[in-house]
């Protein structure tokens, strides 16, 4: 549970809608949460969808696991505690992207269901879409682009995600993905048909 600091604070409305900002975009808001285990493709898919998008015209964005932890979230470690906080902040600033009228990805394992679940609570009916990066861990850690898994089968890094830390599987994503069965480049495309279908973004014509 998060403790609430914050009183004697007031909510102010601004004059320009969310949707008059969509109009703008010729799009619409949508946060894809990417979870799954380090080295399951969560980040180069994200990075490749965030291209196609824009090539495509649409303004698209990135939030990185790796990348907000230099900054924002480097006040927080690996603990069960601390990557709660990371994932609650995360969902909040992925919120505040979504009103923006950006499609917005979020690549963090995000190891807790609860924590995942949270995030969808606070995004609203029809903004969420939990994209499951199911690669075998062996794949994942045959590729082990950083040597952590690596460092963690030899003890020089404890609580490492699949390892000797916990990962919980979603149980309903909207998509998975199985990034040794496919290349990015052909998630990318399901999930702009995903996002097409959703009415996110105008399918090409012709
Ligand atoms: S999360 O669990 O809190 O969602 P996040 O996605 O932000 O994790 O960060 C994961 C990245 O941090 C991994 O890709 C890896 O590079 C690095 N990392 C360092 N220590 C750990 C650890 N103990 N478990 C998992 N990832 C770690």
């Amino acid at each position: 549970m998060t403790m609430i600091k914050a009183t004697n604070i007031t909510w102010h409305e601004g004059h320009v809608t969310r949707e008059t900002r969509e109009k703008l975009l010729n799009q619409k808001g949508a946060l894809l949460w990417f979870t799954g285990l380090s080295g399951s493709g969560k980040s180069t898919i994200a990075y490749t969808l965030e291209h196609a998008l824009v090539q495509r015209g649409h303004l698209a964005y990135v939030l990185d696991g790796d990348n907000i932890r230099h900054g924002l979230n480097k006040n927080l470690g690996f603990s069960a505690e601390d990557r709660t906080e990371n994932i609650r902040r995360i969902g909040e600033v992925g919120k505040l992207f979504v009103d923006t009228g950006v499609v917005t990805m979020t690549s963090f394992i995000s190891p807790y269901r609860a924590d995942r679940d949270g995030a969808r609570a606070i995004m609203g009916e029809g903004n969420f879409f939990e994209i499951f990066c199911d690669t075998p861990i062996e794949v994942c850690e045959q590729r082990d682009p950083k040597g952590l898994y690596k460092k963690a089968r030899a003890g020089q890094l404890k609580g490492f995600t699949g390892i000797d830390d916990p990962y919980e599987a979603p149980l309903k994503p909207e998509m998975v993905i199985d990034n040794s069965k496919c290349t990015p480049q052909e998630a990318a495309v399901r999930l702009i048909e995903l996002l097409e279908k959703s009415g996110k973004i105008p399918a090409l014509k012709g």
